[in-house]
């Protein structure tokens, strides 16, 4: 964990430079909306009980794997216990104790202990059971496996933005996908796993874990950064947008970034798959370009020193948009050319509230190109909707408005199997890229023969602003008006 914030936590912190977090919200139970948390009666306060656990990848996946959670101030050790899994009951004899870090921070629901703890030296292809320490007991035991060291066939989760009601609308989302693809083996989210715009920002993040529950303690994640993972900070020379503090302290993430983005520009290498994310946000915050351009120069170093059979590109903000009045020239510039040039197979995105799929989207053509072709996705997993544009209904091959979604993608030596499933759990969109022993790239559609989604939501106020739902009534009410 890479905490910027010790003792004093988040709040001091920003005391410290002077700065105030724009939260709003506040009495006038703006906050209410977007979570399923009644003003004055926590839910989310931290406790001697651990919470907050979840995986990710640290150092190569066939020997290490990182966990994190959060208790109250009354545990002060990052503690947890490893052991080979086996069926019969006295793991904990078995067990080898691992120690971390710990970093204390101070959020709405209180001041936390964030707990950080590496498991290295582990044994490829291998179940471990691991349990973290809470204030004199125990989370329960977990089990995950150990990366098969170079190529091996896997599936792999993916989703768009969950941010708005999380507990509420993307509960069902990401249990769905679980109940479908119980053998994934990483889930993959693109961005805006959170709004943090205004009202409690810590429940919101609460919801999130709460969501995904205990998939996240046996399923490593690999995350990425979007705008609604910036929090707007008012300073005296003006507003400035920062990662979240929540960020650093909750995700124990890989440090292969460049200097200064190390929170959320990292890869990871997983049975053949290299998996490369990507901060967009931070990239389109900076008016100079440079941070655009300090990460195309680590993405091409990351992709033409990539001995890995697949490339696997997320970000949060598109190449090409799907939603109505929004463009990325930015992105387009920087990294476009290096995800083609260096035939990236797949390229996960979020952003747009709505979904599209197709390829070499940036000549203007829905065309595969037979040998080489990238394939971008864009992707929605929580309630906010919006509408597509007309242009992102001829560019992509398959489209989506007010549609729940997750991907299952299938890694196998000579094709990726890739499925659109709704939040429901039925085919929306389904593709096959082969690839030959060469490396040439076949692309076979297999979309379904069902109609696209459009929005068939009546608010004449939403619709004006290109949206189908604004996702933040799905807290304690249900969706506003009719249709
Ligand atoms: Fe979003
Ligand atoms: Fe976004």
């Amino acid at each position: 964990m890479r905490s910027i914030f010790g003792l004093g936590g988040a709040g001091h912190f920003c005391l410290a430079i002077g700065a105030v977090v724009l939260f709003g919200g506040g009495a006038s139970g703006v906050a209410a909306q977007n979570t399923l948390v009644v003003e004055g009666q926590p839910r989310y306060e931290p406790t001697g009980y651990p919470d907050r656990i979840v995986l990710t990848f640290s150092g190569s996946p066939d020997r290490s794997l990182a966990v994190t959670w959060r208790t109250d101030t009354t545990s002060v050790a990052a503690v947890a216990e490893i052991a080979v899994a086996g069926p019969g009951s006295w793991l904990h004899t078995a067990a080898e104790t691992v120690t971390g870090r710990t970093t204390t921070f101070e959020a709405e629901n209180g001041v936390a202990n964030h707990h950080s703890v590496v498991f290295s030296d582990l044994r490829p292809g291998t179940l471990y059971a691991y349990r973290v320490g809470g204030t004199d007991t125990w989370s329960e035991w977990f089990q995950f496996r150990t990366a098969q060291t170079g190529f091996a066939p896997f599936a792999f989760l993916y989703f768009g933005d969950a941010q708005n009601a999380v507990k509420s609308h993307f509960s069902r989302t990401i249990r769905q996908a679980a109940l479908d693809l119980p053998e994934a083996r990483t889930m993959v989210f693109a961005g805006d796993l959170v709004n943090l715009r205004d009202g409690n920002h810590d429940d919101e993040w609460g919801e999130w874990f709460d969501a995904g529950g205990w998939l996240h303690g046996m399923i490593p994640s690999i995350v990425a950064a979007g705008n609604h993972e910036y929090v707007t900070y008012s300073e005296p020379t003006g507003s400035v947008q920062r990662l979240s503090p929540h960020w650093p302290v909750q995700f124990t993430l890989p440090e292969d970034g460049p200097a200064g983005l190390r929170e959320a520009v990292y890869s990871v290498d997983f049975q053949g798959v290299r998996f490369i994310q990507l901060n967009s946000a931070a990239a389109l915050y900076d008016d100079t370009g440079e941070t655009a351009q300090q990460q195309a120069a680590w993405l091409e170093q990351r992709l033409s020193d990539n001995p890995n059979r697949w490339t696997v590109v997320t970000f949060h903000h598109p190449v090409v948009s799907v939603a109505r009045g929004r463009d990325n020239p930015q992105i387009q510039e920087a990294w476009q050319p290096l995800l083609e040039r260096y035939g990236v197979d797949l390229v996960l995105q979020g952003h747009d509230h709505a979904y599209g799929r197709g390829a070499n989207l940036g000549n203007g053509t829905a065309a595969w190109t037979e040998g080489t072709g990238t394939m971008y996705v864009v992707s929605v997993s929580g309630p906010k909707m919006y509408l597509a544009s007309d242009e992102a209904k001829t560019v992509f091959d398959r489209v989506a408005e007010d549609t729940q979604l997750y991907q299952i993608v299938r890694v196998e030596w000579d094709r990726l199997v890739y499925e659109a499933r709704t939040a429901t759990g039925e085919l929306y969109d389904a593709f096959t890229l082969h690839k030959a022993e060469d490396g040439a790239k076949r692309l076979e559609d297999l979309r379904p023969a069902s109609s696209e989604r459009f929005c068939e939501h009546g608010d004449s106020t939403l619709l004006a602003r290109g949206r189908c739902s604004n996702g933040t009534e799905g807290g304690r009410t249900t969706r506003r008006g009719g249709g």
